[in-house]
C-alpha cells in the first residue's frame, strides 16, 4: 500500500511536472524500501540479524542537535514554571528538506527540562495544534490529575471538537476533565535523579500525534548524582530514538485511517506490527554523527519509537568488549554499573550507558548499530572519534546504595495480565486480559505504599509500561531476569515466556493507566485502568 502512494505521488509528480525542491528528487530516488515489520509484537524474534546491508547515502550526513534546555519563566516560591506552546513547526530531518512537525515549542524533540530532585516543576502547556492533546510525563510520581490520563483531554482554542463524536464518547471517563487552550500540569520531583521523557496521551491517538513530534525529554538530578564522578556537560548527551517514514517531499507519512485524526485507527497492514519507519531519527535528524573527543561519554537513550525495538551494539566493538557501561535504568542510578556488548530497548524505555571512546584509535568511526533490522533500520548515528583527551570521569563500582531485598522470585503473583494482539491482518484490536480498554472498568486495584507481585505474559511480544508505579523483574522466561533487566524500571519488554515484576505503588491516590508502549497497540485498546487506594 505504502509503495503505490510513492509511485503514485512519482507518477503525478511527473505528469504535472511539479516543482520539487533542489535535491528531492535525487534523494527521493534513493529512499529504502518500506521496511517489513520487525519491531515488537510483529512476531519476530529477538536476535541479531546478518550483517546490514550498506547503510543508506543519506546516513551519517548532519551533526547530532541536542535538544535545548528549557529556561522557566518564573522560579518563585520554590517552585520552576515553564511555558510551552505545542505548535507546528518546519525542521529538516533528512537531505535538508523541510518538514513539518507537530512539536512543544514546535520543535521534535521539544525542549529538555531540567528538574532538581525534591524542587516542584509547573509546566503551563498552551495547546495551538489543531487536534486535542494530553500530556504525560513517562516514568513520574504524580499525582493522578496531572499525569496525563488519556482522556484528561487539553481541546484547541478553536474548533469544534467540544461536540466531535468520538471525543464526547471517550469524555465520559476523564481523572483531571476537559479543558480548552491550556492545563498546568505540576511534579513534585519526588524521585531519584532520572531520565524520564513527557510525550502526547491523547486517548486513542498517541501513535499519530508522538509520531509527528510531541516528544521531549525531561531530566530529574540530584545530589547522589552530583557527587559522583560520571562524564557530565558536554559529555553527556541526550539520545532520543525514534523511526519515520517520509513522503518523496519531506512530509512524514503515517498511516491513519482519517488524516484529520477525527477518528482513530491505522492501514490494516500496520495494525499489528505498529508503525515502523525506514529511517532512524535521533534527536530529530536522520542518522546522525557527532564528534566525540577520545574520553568517556554519557549517553541518555530514550526509545521514543512508536513500534520498533533495537537491540544495539558498537560497531566496531572496543579492543576489550564491553562497550557499554550501563549506570541507570529507566528510573535512575543503578546501585552498581552492569557491562553490556549489546542490549535491547524497546519503546519507552531509558538506558544510561557510559562509553569510553578513548579506547579507540583517534580518527576512529564508531557505528550505532541496530541489529535487529537488515538495511537502513540497523543504522542509528555515527560517533567520530578525535583525539585523546585528559578524561578525569570515571564510573564508580557502587553508584547508589544498595536496596532493600526484592521478593524472591518463587513468591506466588498477586495479579496476572496478559497482553494479547489481535491476529495479523484481522484488523482486531489489542487486548489486556482478553478486554479492550473501557474508561469505566477498573482493572488493577490495589494500596498506595504497597508492593505487589505481578506476572505479565505476551502474545508475541510488546513493550509494557506502568504509569507511576514502578517496578523490578524478577524474573523473565521463566528464568533469571536478564543483565539489561537490573535496577528500577516503568517499561519493559515482556516475551512470550512473560516476566514476573515486583511492582511498588507509591502514596499516592487516583486512577492511572498501564499499556502496551507499542502506540499503534495502545491506541486500538491494549490500556487498562489503574486505580491505586
Ligand atoms: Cu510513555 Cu502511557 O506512556
Ligand atoms: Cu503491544
Amino acid at each position: 500500500m505504502a509503495r503505490r502512494r510513492d509511485a503514485l505521488r512519482w507518477a503525478l509528480a511527473g505528469a504535472l511536472g511539479l516543482a520539487l525542491p533542489a535535491g528531492t528528487a535525487v534523494l527521493a530516488s534513493r529512499r529504502p524500501a518500506r521496511s517489513t515489520p520487525d519491531g515488537a509484537g510483529g512476531g519476530d524474534s529477538v536476535t541479531p540479524g546478518p550483517t546490514p546491508s550498506p547503510p543508506p547515502p543519506e546516513a551519517f550526513t548532519a551533526p547530532l542537535p541536542v535538544p535545548e534546555v528549557l529556561r522557566p519563566v518564573d522560579t518563585s516560591g520554590g517552585v520552576d514554571r515553564y511555558e510551552i506552546r505545542q505548535r507546528p513547526g518546519i525542521q529538516q530531518i533528512w537531505g535538508g528538506i523541510d518538514t513539518e512537525v507537530w512539536g512543544y515549542e514546535g520543535r521534535f524533540p521539544g525542549p529538555t527540562i531540567e528538574a532538581r530532585r525534591g524542587r516542584p516543576v509547573a509546566v503551563t502547556h498552551h495547546n495551538e495544534l489543531p487536534v486535542p492533546t494530553v500530556v504525560h510525563l513517562h516514568g513520574a510520581v504524580v499525582a493522578a490529575e496531572h499525569d496525563g490520563y488519556p482522556t484528561d483531554f487539553v481541546l484547541p482554542a478553536s474548533g469544534d471538537w467540544a461536540s466531535d463524536p468520538v471525543l464526547l464518547a471517550h469524555s465520559t471517563h476523564t481523572v483531571a476533565g476537559v479543558v480548552t487552550g491550556s492545563r498546568t500540569y505540576h511534579y513534585p520531583n519526588v524521585q531519584p535523579a532520572a531520565t524520564l521523557w513527557y510525550h502526547d496521551h491523547r486517548m486513542s491517538f498517541s501513535g499519530p500525534q508522538q509520531y509527528r513530534g510531541l516528544v521531549g525529554f525531561y531530566l530529574i538530578r540530584d545530589e547522589v548524582e552530583d557527587s559522583l564522578p560520571l562524564p557530565r556537560d558536554d559529555r553527556e548527551l541526550p539520545l532520543m530514538i525514534a523511526d519515520r517514514t517520509f513522503e518523496p517531499d519531506g512530509s512524514l507519512f503515517y498511516p491513519a485511517a482519517d488524516p484529520t485524526l477525527h477518528r482513530p485507527g491505522v492501514a490494516l497492514n500496520y495494525h499489528h506490527s505498529g508503525m515502523l519507519g525506514d529511517t532512524v531519527v535521533v534527536n530529530g535528524v536522520a542518522w546522525p554523527f557527532c564528534e566525540v573527543d577520545g574520553a568517556r561519554y554519557r549517553l541518555r537513550l530514550v526509545n521514543a519509537s512508536n513500534a520498533r525495538v533495537y537491540q544495539l551494539a558498537l560497531d566496531p566493538p572496543p579492543p576489550d568488549g564491553s562497550g557499554f557501561v550501563q549506570i541507570g535504568s529507566d528510573l535512575g542510578l543503578l546501585t552498581a554499573p552492569v557491562r553490556h556488548d549489546t542490549f535491547l530497548i524497546s519503546p519507552g524505555e531509558r538506558y544510561d550507558v557510559v562509553v569510553d571512546f578513548g579506547a579507540y584509535p583517534p580518527g576512529s568511526t564508531v557505528l550505532l548499530r541496530n541489529t535487529l533490522a537488515d538495511g537502513p533500520p540497523g543504522y542509528v548515528m555515527r560517533f567520530d572519534v578525535a583525539g585523546r583527551v585528559a578524561d578525569d570521569a570515571a564510573v564508580p563500582s557502587t553508584l547508589v546504595p544498595e536496596e532493600e531485598p526484592l521478593p524472591p522470585a518463587s513468591t506466588s503473583a498477586d495479579q496476572s495480565f496478559s497482553f494479547i494482539s489481535g491476529p495479523e491482518g484481522t484488523g482486531l484490536p489489542g487486548m489486556i486480559n482478553m478486554r479492550t480498554f473501557d474508561g469505566a472498568r477498573v482493572d488493577a486495584s490495589v494500596l498506595s505504599d504497597t508492593t505487589e507481585v505481578w506476572d505479565i505474559t505476551a502474545d508475541p511480544q510488546h513493550p509494557v509500561h506502568l504509569h507511576q508505579a514502578h517496578f523490578r523483574v524478577l524474573s523473565r522466561d521463566g528464568g533469571p531476569p536478564a543483565a539489561q533487566d537490573t535496577g528500577w524500571k516503568d517499561t519493559v519488554f515482556v516475551p512470550e515466556g512473560g516476566v514476573r515484576l515486583a511492582v511498588r505503588f507509591p502514596d499516592y491516590r487516583g486512577r492511572y493507566v498501564f499499556h502496551c508502549h507499542n502506540l499503534e497497540h495502545a491506541d486500538s485498546g491494549m490500556m487498562a485502568n489503574l486505580e491505586i487506594e
